[in-house]
């Protein structure tokens, strides 16, 4: 009896959600509003086109600045900043090292026991934790405080069999996946915050002294052999299980991308030519900016009104911390200038980061013949009842123009990385592999625009070209690759000699 009143509720609940949607959609053509909101779609996809020819202007101008970047420090808004990795794994690497991924609103703690020769990674643990909003703004010591806490937590309880030799501290490769200028593979200033976070104390500080600072007020007998970039991690990881590895993409929260560059033609390089001949670069392509970029009203208002006005424009357009809240402005403009949503704009819709990247991924990959997720996901995340068919449409329509803009910018990124290095041309007939090992869970979680960007990729080099390329989702390979890192630069073994 209670269930069947329930049910009849529930069934009524929805007829009238549809009845309502049904009404506003009727008022809407009514008034010419959905005149409205397709002039609004069809401006809003103008805008974010990305015809080859622009993404071959793109590349062409993202391949300048990183020529200018390697001849001058600030030569360029590309950093392509020295990571002071000039020999990548080798599969060699032995013994037991530790890894702090830090890089997000989640950190990672990480152990890994290498084999040596050829053995790969024997056993791997790790615990991910996720930090304080009130840390992302506070002080570099609050911060590094609560990581170290947690490391010390990891390493308390662990098993005697992971007890290093006496008179030897336990070895970390430091993942701080922010833009940093390296001093040694063990130091570096932090340049400035990305993504969130913002600990004004930190900047210009030395990220492995402040850790270490804090590991000594913790007692924690660890030390830093490798800082580097989550790209570089990612890189390194790559090349650990695959020889043919030269570069890596982070498609997360924030992008970025590494690669292998000659050291010769690294002309803001003083250092000693390294023995390889080669050096890693870690581009800091996020903050990448051209006129050629497809830019709309909705980006420049995201960007104006963002923690780090003017920076990181290229990041802005096709990482996960942003496109949702792309999709969020232009549903908010829809719903203000053409009544989308009703006489008012949702009060949930006008709080900005409402809308994240998993959200829109879900929407726009659903299957349903009746949208269900969307429905599902508007009536959790802004109470919006009241859509239509045709409005869920529309909005997968939005998610879809910004996934694809994102994705192909993306493609165009790695393009420009593939022809520095001279990877976008068959020689000789010889079918030279190259890899690029990619990381993040835009591209791990968001299949649509992982297949776009491949797709688009393929488009840009051509099929014959595209055989010689493979992009390698690399899970979890900036903090394996770390510690990798922190064993083929321990002062101690590392190396299966
Ligand atoms: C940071 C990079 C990082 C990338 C991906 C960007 O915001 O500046 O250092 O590699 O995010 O995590």
């Amino acid at each position: 009896m209670g269930k069947i009143a329930v049910g009849i509720a529930v069934v009524c609940g929805v007829a009238v959600a549809a009845a309502a949607a049904v009404v506003v959609h009727r008022r809407m053509k009514k008034s010419g509003k959905w005149v409205k909101v397709m002039e609004i779609v069809r401006d809003f996809e103008e805008k974010c086109a990305t015809p080859v020819s622009r993404l071959k202007q793109v590349s062409d101008a993202m391949i300048v600045e990183m020529h200018a970047g390697l001849a001058s420090e600030g030569g360029s808004k590309l950093k392509m900043l020295i990571s002071y990795v000039d020999n990548l794994p080798t599969g060699r690497e032995k013994g037991l090292f530790y890894a702090l991924d830090l890089g997000g609103t989640n950190f990672r703690v990480l152990r890994l026991q290498l084999g040596g020769r050829g053995r790969g990674i024997l056993n791997q643990q790790f615990v991910e934790v996720s930090i304080p909003p009130n840390l992302m703004s506070g002080t570099s010591n609050a911060l590094f405080d609560f990581i170290v806490a947690e490391l010390a937590k990891f390493v308390s309880q662990e098993s005697s069999d992971y007890e290093p030799n006496p008179g030897r501290p336990r070895e970390l490769g430091f993942t701080f996946s922010f833009p940093v200028m390296q001093t040694s593979i063990a130091s570096g200033t932090l340049l400035k915050w990305t993504k969130g976070f913002s600990i004004n104390d930190a900047v210009g500080r030395d990220v492995v002294a402040e850790l270490t600072e804090a590991m000594e007020r913790h007692g924690l007998d660890m030390r830093v052999s490798a800082l580097v970039n989550d790209t570089v991690g990612t890189l390194a990881g790559a090349r650990f299980v695959n020889n043919d590895a030269v570069a890596a993409v982070i498609l997360g929260t924030g992008s970025n991308a590494a690669y292998v560059e000659r050291a010769n033609a690294i002309p803001k390089w003083h250092g000693p030519l390294p023995r390889s001949g080669e050096m890693v670069i870690n581009m800091e392509w996020g903050n990448f900016k051209s006129a050629h970029l497809p830019l709309s009203e909705y980006d420049l208002e995201m960007d104006a009104e963002s923690l780090n006005p003017g920076e990181q424009i290229y990041e802005k357009v096709l990482s996960g911390m942003y496109l949702g809240e792309i999709v969020r402005r232009v549903l908010c403009w829809m719903a203000q200038e053409a009544a989308f949503f009703g006489d008012t704009v949702p009060p949930k819709l006008k709080v900005p980061f409402t809308l994240g990247t998993p959200a829109i991924s879900a929407m726009h990959q659903d299957t349903s013949p009746d949208l269900k997720v969307v429905a599902d996901r508007f009536k959790e995340l802004f109470e919006i009842s009241s859509t239509s068919l045709q409005m869920r449409k529309v909005i997968v329509q939005i998610c879809n123009i910004v996934a694809t803009r994102g994705a192909r910018l993306a493609a165009a990124g790695i393009l420009s990385i593939l022809r520095k290095m001279g990877r976008d041309t068959i020689k000789d007939g010889e079918k030279q592999r190259t890899v690029v090992g990619m990381d993040g869970g835009l591209y791990e979680h968001y299949t649509k625009y992982r297949k776009c960007l491949e797709k688009c990729l393929n488009e840009l080099l051509g099929e014959e070209v595209s055989e010689t390329i493979a992009l390698q989702l690399s899970t979890d390979g900036s903090g394996i690759g770390a510690a990798i890192l922190a064993a083929s630069h321990s002062r101690y073994h590392g190396r299966d000699d």
